[in-house]
């Protein structure tokens, strides 16, 4: 018979929680270091993966044409704020991460671009329907977990006919990346985050009732190994 993991209280002496199995007391420090872990790491590292010179030069150009009230889902760092048009006159940030915000504290005070943040959450925007001009997400919708949901709501904070700026990750059309996309998925949604490798942007977007405009897709320069990371979608939805 397997050895049972509920034996005697670990540590054995003068242990902090008595009754409670290795197993569960394991448990529990592996969920607290990843609590640390995606609170406190996970915001810093994307903030300087996704700042390299060919993710900016994206970002730059999924900006062009944001105009007046801008609804970014994700806000992170506030990386996109140095690229947004003169066209643009606010921000409207739905960031969960505290640590996220801080980090972007530096970019928004540089910026001309009032930005207000309205919530913590883009399945659920505190903002009245029709109230934003445009709106922005980037690297977010692999994050979010029900991204068909954050889209409906981004769609009924848009006025009718605006428009979504939208740069993400996703799923690859190649048979080999996308094999190894399902496989390292649930790594994926560990260590980064909550991040999926495998989301299909198009499809998405068309069941939250987007009309896909404008697309470009393809690979990050990189090796073969960071394919799985890195095929984008880029582009404009029309609400
Ligand atoms: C990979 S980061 C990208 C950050 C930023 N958009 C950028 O391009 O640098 C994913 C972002 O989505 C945010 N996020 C996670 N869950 C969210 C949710 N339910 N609603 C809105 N944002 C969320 C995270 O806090 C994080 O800032």
């Amino acid at each position: 018979m397997a050895p049972s993991l509920r034996g005697p209280a670990w540590p054995p002496r003068g242990g902090a929680a008595p009754g409670r199995s290795a197993a569960e007391l394991l448990e529990g420090a592996y969920s607290r270091t990843m609590g640390v872990w995606s609170e406190r790491v996970v915001p810093r590292i994307v903030d300087c993966t996704c700042a390299s010179r060919d993710v900016m030069e994206r970002r730059e150009r999924v900006c062009a044409g944001l105009h007046g009230r801008v609804l970014e889902i994700g806000f992170g760092s506030g990386l996109n704020l140095g690229c947004l048009p003169h066209e643009v006159t606010s921000v409207v940030a739905v960031e969960p991460s505290d640590v996220g915000w801080r980090l972007s504290a530096k970019r928004r005070a540089a910026s001309v671009v009032p930005v207000e943040r309205r919530g913590l959450d883009g399945q659920a925007i505190d903002e009245a329907d029709d109230s934003c001009d445009a709106a922005l997400s980037t690297f977010t919708l692999c994050t979010i977990p029900d991204a068909g949901k954050a889209l409906q709501e981004v769609r009924r904070v848009l006025r009718p006919g605006a428009e979504l700026h939208f740069l993400e990750h996703g799923h690859s059309p190649d048979p080999g990346v996308a094999r190894w996309q399902r496989r390292l998925e649930p790594l994926q949604r560990r260590v980064a985050g909550g991040c999926h490798l495998t989301r299909d942007l198009p499809a998405l977007l068309a069941e939250a009732g987007f009309d896909v405009v404008d697309l470009e897709v393809g690979y990050l320069p990189g090796p073969a190994p960071s394919h799985p990371f890195g095929y984008l979608y880029a582009g404009v939805a029309v609400a």
